[in-house]
């Protein structure tokens, strides 16, 4: 199936590494044109240059998701290097894990900051170019963790909260052909899972007890979401596609 997305213009946000890096190399696999944005300029450039000696078009942009300035001036570097985003990965996130009694504001800050209001400004920053163009693919990063998780009341909101996003932005945008949706990826093997002092539990526990009996691979997330940014996902808005292994408690 051809998924209509050759040159179409990709900015994937957190693809450093991880679910991003993956998602950013299949859109590119694809015909894409990607961009490559992490607040870790090294990082990105390194993923950038790997993507560019396959032969595929990638460039790197720092951004601060958390910081208008800062995503507003990636994405009209995006647009100058490239050309207007046409498919948005809200993808950067991270965990800062405690119980609400432990949990300083500086740790619901950081987290709903680059989760929830990061998505937000990126969006906003693309969408006056998605709507000119009457063409536009919006895929947000959420999480199983949304149903609630504890020691993640800040991660859990935040990643519920972008399901509110996900449902208001598709409402609104309906009318421009500019579809959005999000991806509730449940435990993924990422180099961040495994640096948790209880990985080998988490694994033996994924392998014991999920309907796929096994942990997420970066593929399984990043195949979902290369087809929500498709052509071919044109009639699908504001959904949520969990990709879980069977687990949705
Ligand atoms: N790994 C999992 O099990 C899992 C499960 C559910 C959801 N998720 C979500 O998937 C996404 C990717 O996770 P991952 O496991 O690949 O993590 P990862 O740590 O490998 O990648 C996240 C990237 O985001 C970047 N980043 C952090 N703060 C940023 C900021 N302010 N601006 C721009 N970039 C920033 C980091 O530098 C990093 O490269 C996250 O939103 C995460 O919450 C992951």
């Amino acid at each position: 199936m051809d998924l209509g997305i050759q040159d179409r213009v990709a900015f994937v946000t957190g693809a450093a590494g991880g679910i991003g890096a993956r998602a950013a190399e299949m859109l590119a696999e694809e015909g894409a044109l990607v961009a490559i944005g992490d607040i870790n300029p090294d990082a990105a450039e390194a993923e950038a240059a790997r993507l560019r000696d396959t032969g595929f078009t990638a460039i790197a942009v720092q951004v601060d998701v958390a910081s208008a300035a800062s995503v507003d001036q990636a994405v009209a570097a995006v647009s100058q290097a490239l050309a207007p985003v046409d498919i948005l990965v809200n993808n950067a996130g991270f965990t800062r894990d405690k119980r609400i009694g432990r949990m300083e504001e500086s740790d619901w800050d950081s987290v709903v900051d680059v989760v929830l209001k990061g998505a937000f400004l990126c969006t906003k920053s693309v969408l006056p170019g998605m709507i000119e163009k009457k063409w536009g693919r919006i895929v947000n990063i959420s999480s199983r963790a949304y149903l609630g998780n504890p020691g993640q009341a800040n991660y859990s909101s935040a990643k519920a909260g972008l399901l509110g996003l996900t449902r208001s932005m598709a409402l609104e945008n309906g009318r421009y052909n500019i579809t959005v949706n999000a991806v509730a990826p449940g435990i993924i093997d990422t180099a961040a899972v495994r640096n948790l002092p209880h990985f080998e539990k988490i694994r033996t526990n994924a392998e014991a007890s999920l309907p796929l009996p096994r942990l997420g691979r970066v593929e399984d997330v990043a195949a979902a979401i290369v087809f929500l940014a498709s052509e071919q996902a044109g009639y699908i808005t504001g959904d949520v596609v969990h990709v879980s292994g069977g687990r949705y408690g």
